[in-house]
């Protein structure tokens, strides 16, 4: 009795450490201070990076026919870029030497499968094993996207693609390929990457492959109606993705033991001022943005505000659907890099042709999208000003809203400009306090969820002690975290500087640079890459300096 209470005060004694820990100040934070099994790492896709797009039995996607097509900035394509097809050893060598967990790439659908559906390309299974293995062979873990934009060109002409239901079938049998290939080393599968997105670049603005809009919305398109294409083809991502989820649970998940999920934009959308009409504006677009997804995987069913401004161009769901698509998810992924301001523009709901943007009836309230310079929508290279609070926000929506989902941070990373000289750009040292800053905001939003990890793991309390311990943490919580969120993972975006979807080769996120001047695609380090690896390996999240200055070539 004496040894259980004596035992009970040392857990109370911990709770007020660790209540006393979650103030330490930032600059002792080392990745220790993460839960066990916290992932750190970068990341890629494999249009983006791998280049070869016409070796090896390889076929178009929608992304070689639009950069083909000349409509990509500077007439950029992914013929070549960082070359990882060819130099993918190196890579990983680079990668291990970083000191990273994971690596996070995706698969290439039309290498795998060139024509989208049928025969399986051997060439396509016998780089992605050996990537794998490769991996593998440094303790690395592959975190695999299965589906990244490069959507195969055979499937878009035979029906038109995410517009058909038919994408579902083909989407889950490919998903098949995957698992069973690949499975018994791949633990980590995310179906899609930023469906929420993809809709409205390439449905709704028409600005991005297959260039589908209608007027008066986007830009110059051959075909589609932004009106209801948007809302089709993001409910073809959902069934698909739910699709190739409840295969995985079925056929895979037991004997293979790995998790799966899906990876959404997670921009976080601010009031423009506090005005309360500004206010309901954001809570709307983040419903459009992220409830789009997280609603009906959690819910069921669009978000209300969708059902209610959408009306009937929003699709419905059967009840097998929503079944299916509720709970479809062992984590999810968020791309996070900006917030966007928005005002209330309720008179967007009487016009008679919406779009996505009118029917959330909001205005965008940034001043990059006013200005008019070199870069699409008039984006400056400020436009990616350290926001940190906006990722806490974000996650502690997640947490509040949608039962606080296991989350993985699937993209952070911070633009830099290349050298107009051509050379190679080293000191990044913006983009190692933005890593930072974010590695720091995302501590903080786990640290509640930490300390009731430890009370959890500790000794058994009497029922009034627990009631104590947890008003304890509720009280310190209140006070000093506030947050709690189930965050298992943080990657970089991006490993390489790669081709940009939106930017072509005018912006670098790389923590590794790559000469693009050069045949051989040398690889360099940044500070920014150094950095990380100090961090990676025991040392402080902001040290006063690096170990030394010298990058590597
Ligand atoms: C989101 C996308 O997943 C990735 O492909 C892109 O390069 C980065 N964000 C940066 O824009």
């Amino acid at each position: 009795m004496a040894r259980a209470r004596s035992s009970s005060a040392a857990a109370l004694l911990l709770l007020f450490f660790l209540a006393a820990e979650a103030v330490a100040a930032p600059s002792s934070i080392t990745r220790r201070d993460f839960p066990t099994g916290f992932v750190f790492g970068v990341g890629s896709s494999a249009y983006q990076v791998e280049g070869a797009v016409a070796e090896d039995g390889r076929k178009p996607s929608i992304w070689d026919t639009f950069t083909h097509g000349g409509y990509s900035i500077d007439q950029a394509t992914g013929d070549v870029t960082a070359d990882q097809y060819h130099k993918y050893k190196e890579d990983v060598k680079l990668l291990h030497e970083m000191g990273v967990d994971a690596y996070r790439f995706s698969i290439a659908w039309p290498r795998l499968i060139p024509d989208g559906r049928g025969a399986v390309n051997p060439k396509g299974l016998e780089y992605y094993n050996n990537l794998i293995d490769e991996l593998l062979s440094y303790g690395i873990q592959p975190h695999v996207t299965i589906y990244h934009f490069d959507f195969p060109q055979a499937l878009q002409d035979e029906y038109n693609g995410l517009l058909s239901p038919r994408f579902i079938e083909d989407f889950t049998a490919y998903a098949d390929v995957c698992f069973k290939n690949f499975g018994d080393r791949v633990k980590h599968w995310s179906t899609v990457n930023e469906p929420n997105i993809e809709p409205i670049g390439g449905y709704d603005q028409g600005i991005l492959p297959p260039r589908r809009c209608s007027f008066p919305f986007g830009f110059a398109c051959d075909g589609g109606n932004s009106t209801t294409e948007p809302y089709i083809v993001a409910h073809h991502l959902l069934l698909g993705h739910a699709s190739a989820v409840s295969l995985y649970r079925e056929k895979y998940q037991v004997a293979q033991g790995g998790q799966i999920g899906l990876t959404l934009l997670g921009w976080w959308y601010e009031p423009g001022t506090q005005a309360p009409e500004d206010i309901a504006a954001a809570a709307r677009m983040n419903d459009f943005h992220i409830g789009w997804y997280m609603h009906p995987m959690v819910y069921g069913d669009y978000p209300p505000v969708m059902r209610k401004n959408v009306g009937s161009r929003l699709p419905s769901f059967t009840d097998e659907e929503r079944e299916r698509v509720k709970g479809s998810f062992d984590f999810v992924g968020f791309n996070h890099y900006v917030a966007i301001y928005v005002k209330a523009d309720l008179s967007r709901l009487d016009e008679k042709l919406r779009d996505y943007t009118a029917d959330a009836a909001v205005k965008y309230d940034m001043p990059f999208l006013k200005s008019s310079n070199q870069f699409p929508f008039g984006l400056t290279n400020d436009f990616m000003s350290s926001t940190p609070w906006a990722l806490k926000k974000m996650l502690k929506h997640l947490q509040v809203k949608y039962k606080n989902p296991a989350v993985m941070i699937h993209e952070n990373g911070a633009a830099g400009m290349p050298d107009p000289s051509g050379g190679n750009v080293q000191d990044d040292e913006f983009r190692s306090q933005f890593l930072q800053d974010y590695i720091e905001a995302t501590l903080q939003s786990i640290r509640y969820q930490y300390g009731n990890m430890a009370e959890l793991s500790g000794t058994k309390l009497s029922e009034a002690e627990a009631k104590c311990a947890r008003n304890l943490i509720f009280i310190s919580v209140f006070i000093v975290h506030r947050n709690g969120s189930n965050v298992q993972g943080y990657f970089v975006w991006s490993f390489l500087d790669v081709f940009e979807y939106l930017f072509g080769y005018r912006v670098r996120f790389g923590v590794y640079g790559v000469d693009f001047n050069s045949t051989a695609r040398t690889r360099y380090q940044r500070h920014s890459a150094q950095w990380f690896s100090s961090f990676l390996r025991g040392g402080e999240l902001r040290p006063v300096a690096l170990p030394d200055r010298a990058y590597s070539q």
